[in-house]
């Protein structure tokens, strides 16, 4: 019978995880389940660093960016010792079940915990990089995407008043599921992602084709996880075979992961 749940939020923040931490909490008050949540994330287990989560706490968060309870990507919880003291902080803090908001190492993390101590825990995928095995969506995703649309819209003004070969670099880790997303949806030329090799010759007989249109400027989208190398790298290799183009780089960086959660996260 679980009477008291704890709720964390780990890894890297993601726009939605405050309303998820609402939903867990009116959940569970409804069904007279007691709320704790424990600051950043695994440290804040491992530290006994709580707060008591009731109605009035989680009023007026569902729409505001980051997460309350903030994150953190805690090396110690990768030690077994380091565990036993978090499992030890629950117990003492008469905690029944878990509940992780996170990502893909986080919920790993909340599994590998589990089985150690054959504890519960639940764990709702929370990243703007959308790489969680078993979950279409992650919360976060939605936002980071149309953030990552929204400055392609705004550079690709410039870009064509120019005549200038922008490439721009995304979020993802190892996962191109933003740049892919970003590019189909703002009309990008490419997207350089993590899952598919990439050559410069390709890109050069995409740009060719282009120019074939009389397309004067175009967008590179590049996942930060790609196997070539960072934008700018793939930027000064592409003039010094392929000059047609004036180029230039732009790192959106984490004004992806800000901002308000879009209806859908
Ligand atoms: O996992 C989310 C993410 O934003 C990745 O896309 C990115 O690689 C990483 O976190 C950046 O981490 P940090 O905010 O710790 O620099």
């Amino acid at each position: 019978m679980i009477k008291k749940i704890a709720i964390i939020t780990s890894g890297g923040d993601s726009q939605g995880m405050n309303a998820a931490i609402r939903s867990v909490v009116r959940t569970a008050d409804y069904n007279n389940i007691e709320c704790l949540g424990f600051y950043r994330g695994y440290q804040g287990l491992i530290e006994n660093d709580s707060v008591e989560l009731g109605l009035r706490v989680v009023n007026k968060i569902l729409g505001d960016g980051g997460t309350f309870l903030k994150s953190a990507r805690s090396s110690d919880f990768f030690e077994k010792e380091k565990r036993e003291i978090a499992f030890n902080n629950l117990k003492s803090n008469v905690v029944d079940a878990l509940v992780v908001i996170g990502g893909n190492g986080s919920i790993t993390g909340g599994h590998i915990f589990s089985e150690d101590f054959n504890f519960p825990v639940i764990g709702i995928p929370a990243s703007i990089d959308n790489d969680i095995w078993g979950t279409d969506n992650s919360i976060g995703f939605d936002t980071a995407l149309n953030n990552i649309v929204d400055s392609l819209d705004k550079i690709r003004d410039t870009a064509r008043s120019h005549n200038r070969l922008f490439f721009i670099e995304v979020m993802g880790r190892d996962c191109g599921n933003l740049a892919l997303h970003a590019g189909i949806a703002s009309g990008a030329c490419y997207a350089i992602i993590p899952e598919k090799p990439f050559e410069l010759v390709d890109l050069i007989k995409r740009l060719e084709e282009g120019k074939k249109l009389r397309k004067t400027s175009s967008i590179v989208v590049v996942s930060e996880g790609n196997t070539y190398g960072p934008a700018y790298k793939i930027a000064e290799d592409l003039t010094s075979v392929y000059d047609d183009y004036e180029t230039k780089v732009t790192i959106l960086g984490h004004i992806q992961r800000g901002g308000s959660p879009t209806a859908f996260d």
